[in-house]
């Protein structure tokens, strides 16, 4: 029985809903001998900004009960070296590409979105980083202010066509409130969720773990978080979301998309498993087959509401 996976979100069509989560893969061919690129429903970039940044002090991740904490600091080599050497490398990759973006100011979001609208046949939609917990010093943190965030949407919707997803936290505040604020100023979708922030202490040393004392909560231990803002935010806006949060297994991905997620961001489970992405994709078409689905949106907004 064939299954058909083929997700569609605005005028973009993926051959399946599994996608990798900003920053956990690498940021350009590093995963390629694990995982053939071209199996993939999209790649997601790790997050870019206009100039380069050397990310925070090591060591910046660590692994604790259920997750892991990181601050890497939006470590990228910046935009222009963004359109010289990776573009040109996923130009010839046959899957789509979303390039997750953040800036320090309302010109640095028009720099990048300008920059990136002039690659329609690679940049397929953007998605805007307004949730990083680990840049506090004068950097991107200007986000966090709710109508700085809006001001930002329509900064960056005004340069470009392309889909936009706002990528929250509940770090921002209620989830749902923002992602309707969000809406409104012209985001077409949702990223749901990133990082919660969190510590992690060495006992001996009295240290915190990572050099940045807090880093951003990821993997199981956020799952149930990331499910339930996914469920709610869908409930009331009914838009594209791209689900992240502690999809390990591809268990947790059919509860997304149950939940009602369109794609599935793979993250911390790139870790632990550098080939997550497509074992997590072979196991929703296995469930799928033994379930009886021929199409994979019959699983999307399955949630029965029913009081139990
Ligand atoms: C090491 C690491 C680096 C990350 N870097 C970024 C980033 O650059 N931009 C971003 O939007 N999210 C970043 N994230 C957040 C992930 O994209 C994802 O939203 C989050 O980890 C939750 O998914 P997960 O539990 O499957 O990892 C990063 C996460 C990790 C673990």
């Amino acid at each position: 029985m064939k299954i058909d996976l083929t997700t569609r979100i605005k005028n973009l069509t993926f051959r399946n809903p599994i996608t990798v989560a900003s920053g956990t893969f690498g940021t350009k061919d590093e995963y390629s001998k694990y995982v053939d690129y071209e199996k993939l429903g999209a790649v997601i970039t790790k997050t870019i900004t206009v100039r380069p940044r050397k990310g925070n002090s090591m060591p910046r991740i660590c692994e604790t009960t259920g997750g892991m904490l990181n601050a890497i600091g939006l470590q990228n080599k910046g935009l222009e070296d963004f359109i010289e050497n990776k573009v040109p490398f996923f130009a010839e990759i046959d899957t789509p590409l979303i390039v997750n973006i953040a800036g320090e100011s309302l010109d640095d979001f028009r720099e990048l979105t300008k920059a990136l609208h002039q690659h329609p046949d690679v940049v397929k939609a953007l998605e805007l980083n307004l949730s990083c917990p680990n840049v506090e010093e004068g950097g991107t943190s200007f986000m966090k202010k709710r109508e700085i965030m809006i001001d930002v949407l329509k900064a960056v919707r005004s340069e470009t066509d392309l889909p936009l997803f706002a990528k929250l936290s509940p770090e921002l505040g209620d989830v749902v409130e923002i992602a309707g604020d969000v809406i409104s100023a012209g985001a077409d979708g949702l990223s749901l969720i990133n990082t919660l922030k969190g510590m992690a202490i060495d006992i001996y040393k009295r240290r915190s773990r990572i050099a940045n004392v807090t880093g951003g909560l990821s993997g199981p231990a956020i799952k149930p978080v990331a499910l339930r803002y996914v469920y709610e935010v869908k409930k009331y806006y009914k838009v594209p979301i791209i689900a992240s949060g502690g999809i390990m297994t591809a268990e947790d991905a059919v509860e997304f998309l149950i939940a009602g997620a369109d794609l599935l961001a793979i993250g911390t489970a790139s870790f632990v498993n550098p080939r997550a992405t497509l074992d997590i994709l072979e196991g929703i078409t296995a469930f799928c087959k033994k379930q009886k689905i021929k199409h994979i949106d019959e699983l999307r907004r399955a949630f029965n509401a029913e009081k139990r």
